[in-house]
């Protein structure tokens, strides 16, 4: 798929800006702080109603605007469709497709993809476990739009079981049986769509794990195939393969129900997880958090990022790879080693401050950001 359109109104920097793009490589070309990612971070926001960038939508209205609008024509297989969504931070978001008003801003979820690498991507590796799980998550849901549902009735499902607990805990008489009693149905809740999610989260980590060792191979240099690799660690014991993660859910929550109880907080499923990445051989394998190098982490999120797009590609169309910032960080051999891997991509976007620092050949077109504007440099 390509986006073959662009129209930003009051969407962070850009009051207003029209981009006509093309398939095949386009880089923008700007000094900092003129607004190369906010550009490619909308067309980011099309693909899950959320930035990679920031939490709530609130960042992304330009300041003093109180709305802002993303357009996008989207062509996928020979076929436009005209994509539209409008912030509205506080009040409810609104989707359009060709037009058409949709009932849930949601079901917009899954009909752009497209997978970003932005330095700040370093934290897939050295930050908290938390950033792993929404890589994973975002990951799941391009792939299963269906998901994105099951993800935030989880969210809910443990804020509201972690209130409760809460409650419980201090609880005392008849108030307390009372609590303990509603929170056996928040239990079934969080073993039922944490089960779900689990379950997504585990498959998912199976189909990306021989992707990640192919794409280490060719971003870090002289590494093999078999060096990168990551392990999936759930916080509850998923050990046979016909194992019921549901049951499972709810045995271990049985097992440290008094901890809850002291804690209020909800201490088994889904969000307590850790996907663990490392490197090494047969020999010796290391987590990368705390033992790799600079080099070895940074290309090891490139690689989980171009490991995810050959993912989606191949369960069907290809994704829109987007290239923030990265190529300055890189020497020429490396520059033009991730120029080749990515050269078959149906569209890449590429981003950089410094045109040299761009390969030539993902210089098919060139945009100049500047002052609000975004001009075709020809
Ligand atoms: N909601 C907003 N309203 C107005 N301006 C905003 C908003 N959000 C971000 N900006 C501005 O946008 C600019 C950043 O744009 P962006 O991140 O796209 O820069 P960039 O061209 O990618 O720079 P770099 O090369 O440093 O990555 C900043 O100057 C910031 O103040
Ligand atoms: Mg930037």
């Amino acid at each position: 798929m390509h986006v073959a359109h662009l129209t930003l109104h009051n969407f962070r920097s850009y009051a207003d800006v029209d981009v006509a793009l093309e398939p095949g490589a386009t880089a923008f070309i700007g000094r900092n702080g003129q607004g190369k990612t906010n550009l490619v971070e909308a067309i980011d926001y099309l693909s899950r109603l959320s930035s990679h960038r920031v939490a709530t939508d609130a960042p992304l209205v330009r300041a003093g605007a109180d709305q802002a609008v993303v357009r996008a024509s989207v062509v996928k297989e020979g076929r436009t469709a005209l994509l539209e969504v409008e912030l509205n931070p506080g009040r409810a978001n609104r989707a359009r497709i060709n037009r058409s008003p949709l009932p849930r801003p949601r079901e917009i979820i899954g009909l752009v993809r497209t997978v970003v690498f932005a330095p700040d991507d370093l934290t897939l590796v050295k930050g908290d476990p938390s950033d792993r799980r929404k890589m994973l998550d975002d990951l799941l849901v391009l792939r299963t739009p269906r998901l994105a549902g099951v993800r935030s009735d989880y969210d809910r499902i443990l804020r509201q079981r972690n209130s409760l607990l809460k409650t419980a805990g201090v609880a005392r008489g008849t108030s307390r049986d009372a609590a303990m009693s509603t929170l056996e149905i928040w239990d079934d809740n969080l073993a039922r769509v944490g089960a779900e999610l689990l379950g997504a989260r585990l498959a998912l980590v199976e189909d990306l794990r021989p992707y990640l060792g192919k794409a280490y191979e060719a971003v870090a240099r002289g590494a093999s195939r078999d060096d990168a690799d990551l392990e999936y660690r759930a916080s509850v014991d998923v050990g046979s393969p016909d194992q019921d993660l549901r049951t499972a859910l709810l045995d271990a929550l049985a097992v440290r129900r008094k901890e809850e109880l002291d804690r209020g907080i909800s201490l088994v499923g889904p969000h307590r997880d850790e996907l663990l990445l490392t490197l090494g051989n047969a020999e010796l394998r290391l987590p990368v958090k705390g033992y790799a190098s600079h080099g070895e982490s940074w290309s090891f999120a490139l690689a989980l990022r171009l490991a995810s797009y050959d993912l989606l590609r191949a369960d069907g169309d290809d994704p829109i790879l987007v290239l923030d910032d990265v190529f300055a960080e890189l020497d020429a051999e490396r520059r033009s080693q991730l120029a080749q891997l990515v050269a078959g991509a149906e569209q890449v976007l590429v981003t950089a401050a410094v045109a040299a620092d761009v390969p030539a050949s993902l210089q098919g077109v060139r945009f100049l950001v500047a002052d609000g504007a975004v001009t075709r440099d020809d």
